[in-house]
């Protein structure tokens, strides 16, 4: 990690943390179950340090922001208002997927029910929109603010509309790759993007630049989301400290899935078709698996992600990025095409 990337880290924590003091003590443990999610919190509420995510919407959006030749401070509201949609995005995501685990740690609706986790989530998700409009050490041009706060908005309501398809397509029997491209470039991509061009727009960038930042953002959110869907059915949950196939269980038309899916229809197979026309037993998930190494969906996906990432890479050339961040940027590309959790 370099100094940079570490002062903006500690930014961001701190920004994070003071977006979420309680108010009153009434209301504490609201406050305190977002805690929990954000990893400060214990399963008791009580102080802890546990995993809090890789915070890579933040950082993206501190580093677009220098990389664009603006002061990082000026953008460090969206930042940490970025952070928490994402983090709300999730509780919520974990009760629409079914899903126990979370950051190796119980989901909040596990721990304190549906109705709880579902609050828990709409109130960070008031707490992102406040954080946004707090003034920062670097104020804004109201116009500017209003461009962030349009980008912002945007990435939510895309976001909302990339998580109905992928809801609505767990009961389809196949979708097109240009339906899954679209799901996860809401799902995933809006919210990257936003974070790179807000970085910019924060920096003062013209609109032009802003844009050639906001596609750099969204290519990197499909490619980012492709290495999900390979995590979700390959990877360690003692690593991606999430559960282990929750993506088959569902019948999620995750990449591995679909292109396994594509590749039977087109040798007149069915047999993975016949196992999600029903629902899901547990004596599936072995076959399921089988069905996927035969078609080498995992080789398919992870070079899929490699192409995508190299237009990633083309993406930030033409944002004309300034360093040091256009190097970190560079790197975070690279480690993201190989991680593991
Ligand atoms: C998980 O995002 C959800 C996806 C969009 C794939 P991250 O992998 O960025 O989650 P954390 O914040 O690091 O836990
Ligand atoms: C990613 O959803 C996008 C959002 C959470 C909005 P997924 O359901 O694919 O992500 P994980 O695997 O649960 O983190
Ligand atoms: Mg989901
Ligand atoms: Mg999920």
């Amino acid at each position: 990690m370099t100094n940079q990337t570490a002062e903006y880290l500690a930014a961001i924590e701190h920004s994070l943390q003071q977006a979420l003091l309680s108010p009153d003590e009434q209301v504490t443990p609201l406050y305190e179950m977002m805690a929990y999610h954000l990893g400060w919190r214990s399963e008791t509420l009580q102080p802890v340090s546990a995993p809090q995510g890789k915070r890579l919407r933040p950082l993206l959006c501190l580093l677009a922001c220098q990389a664009a030749g603006g002061d990082w401070r000026s953008a460090l509201p969206a930042a940490t208002a970025l952070e928490l949609v994402h983090n709300f995005t999730l509780i919520h995501d974990d009760i629409e997927d079914r899903s126990d685990t979370r950051r190796h740690r119980p989901t909040v609706w596990k721990l304190w029910g549906i109705p709880q986790a579902i609050n828990t989530g709409d109130a960070m998700w008031s707490v992102a929109k406040l954080a946004l409009l707090e003034p920062s050490d670097v104020p804004l041009s109201p116009e500017r603010l209003l461009e962030i706060v349009r980008t912002f908005e945007s990435a939510c309501l895309a976001l909302c509309q990339g998580q109905y398809l992928d809801i609505a397509f767990e009961e389809r029997a196949t979708v097109s790759l240009d339906e899954y491209e679209r799901m996860i470039a809401g799902k995933t991509g809006a919210l990257l993007a936003a974070c790179t061009e807000s970085g910019a727009l924060a920096a003062g960038a013209s609109k032009e630049v802003a844009e050639y930042y906001r596609a750099f953002g969204a290519q990197l959110g499909l490619a980012f989301q492709m290495v999900d869907d390979i995590l979700g059915v390959w990877g360690d949950p003692q690593v991606t400290g999430k559960s282990a196939a929750d993506d088959l269980i569902n019948h999620k038309k995750a990449f591995p899935l679909l292109y396994t899916l594509h590749w039977e229809a087109e040798r007149g197979l069915n047999d993975l078709t016949t196992l999600i026309e029903r629902p899901y037993r547990e004596e599936d998930l072995a076959p399921m698996l089988k069905l996927l190494e035969r078609a080498g969906a995992r080789a398919a996906t992870q070079a899929r992600v490699d192409a995508r990432l190299a237009g990633t890479l083309e993406a930030l050339d033409r944002a004309g990025a300034a360093e040091p961040a256009y190097s970190i940027l560079q790197e975070l590309v690279h480690t993201l095409a190989v991680r593991s959790a």
